[in-house]
């Protein structure tokens, strides 16, 4: 027996019916595309996804062809979404759904929830989505809408459980996929954190917030999300024997950019100049004595709650005779190699780095 709407889920669904955004992943609902557009819409925005979940497919359009590559093209997939490990989780979810789940992706929150790289969020987004499963969900989007709908007058960090429950309530039996879409897409497309379209919105007549004119108050802000600055300095080092060739590395694989391709750096020390953190770091990294020779250029780049400053140099290798083999010892990375320049494009790097490639790219080829 299919159980009747009520007129706030009739509205939303019907609704969602009419103006959804037709997304490469709405056409047949496969749990495994389900997974990877929910995957990457987390921190990155649609237009963005839709072009990397395309690029993605043809990469990798099933579960086990992912399962099979190397985390290198994974992440060499993943450049320019930023938030790595989300990759990584990526490519060990894909091995134990394989391994464990006959290589379908489980449709219950609970086995779900087991998975890497797979938090609430995304096990009711695959229930619900791929499954049409009666599944809860809440995101940005949802907390912005329901804080206006419900009136709810604390920051949403501190009001979490509240969403969930108001969530769970709402949820439809059978129509859950529609309605779960529906609110996110409301979320973006006319509950707008600024300018929400309230007259063209099919929940204002539920809506508490715009009853009581309160939609620029809800949802509370959060106080105080301070930006911290980080400088950073990278060297860029040319074979001594073989000028075309560049020194790059490859992080570790548990740190913030585990596994991505890099030239050596870090961050500066108080009261040390940037040209002095490239030669201290060169040394403690690879064990390289470097000099530097010029400033290429400086990159910014914002990430979380930090704006990273990395200042760019060419350097080349001190007092080395030329029939010494440079070979660095290995401190903050798994290998190295000396690539020439248009091999960069097979690393993967983080966006700092990538904007310092895009940079001489740029350089290269000016007149
Ligand atoms: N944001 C994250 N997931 C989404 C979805 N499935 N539809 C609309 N917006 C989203």
């Amino acid at each position: 027996m299919s159980i009747s709407l009520t007129p706030f889920q009739q509205a939303l669904i019907s609704w969602f019916h009419r103006e959804q955004r037709a997304l490469p992943w709405r056409k047949e609902y496969i749990p495994y595309q389900i997974w990877i557009s929910e995957i990457m819409l987390q921190q990155t925005q649609m237009e963005r996804v839709t072009l990397f979940f395309n690029r993605w497919l043809q990469e990798f359009p099933d579960i086990h062809s992912l399962a099979l590559a190397s985390e290198d093209r994974v992440l060499k997939q993943w450049e320019g979404l930023g938030y790595y490990s989300r990759a990584r989780n990526i490519l060990k979810c894909a091995r134990t759904i394989v391994s464990d789940h006959d290589g379908i992706i489980p449709s219950d929150p609970k086995s779900l929830l087991t998975l890497p790289g797979i938090g609430p969020y995304t096990a009711g987004a695959i229930a619900s989505i791929a499954y049409n499963l009666t599944t809860p969900l809440v995101d940005a989007n949802i907390g912005r809408l329901f804080a206006r709908l419900f009136n709810i007058d604390i920051p949403l960090p501190q009001a979490q459980k509240l969403l969930w429950q108001k969530a769970e309530k709402l949820v439809p039996q059978d129509q859950a996929r529609s309605f779960n879409q529906g609110l996110m897409e409301l979320g973006a497309l006319i509950c707008t954190p600024k300018n929400p379209l309230c007259p063209e919105c099919p929940l204002s007549p539920f809506c508490i917030a715009y009853r009581d004119d309160l939609i620029l108050s809800r949802p509370i802000p959060q106080k105080g999300k301070t930006i911290t600055t980080i400088e950073m300095a990278t060297g860029v080092l040319s074979h001594p024997q073989d000028k075309g060739r560049l020194f790059i590395q490859q992080r570790l694989a548990d740190d913030v950019w585990g596994s991505l391709w890099e030239f050596p750096g870090g961050r500066l020390k108080h009261s040390e100049s940037p040209e002095q953190a490239v030669i201290r770091e060169f040394l403690e990294e690879t064990g390289f004595s470097v000099r530097v020779d010029k400033k290429i250029t400086t990159t910014i780049h914002h990430y979380t709650r930090y704006k990273v400053i990395l200042h760019c140099f060419l350097c080349s290798l001190d007092l080395l005779d030329s029939d010494e083999s440079p070979d660095p010892i290995l401190y903050a990375a798994q290998e190295y190699r000396w690539v020439f320049f248009p091999e960069l494009a097979n690393f993967a790097f983080p966006a700092g780095h990538r904007k310092l490639i895009e940079f001489m790219t740029g350089a290269e080829n000016s007149p």
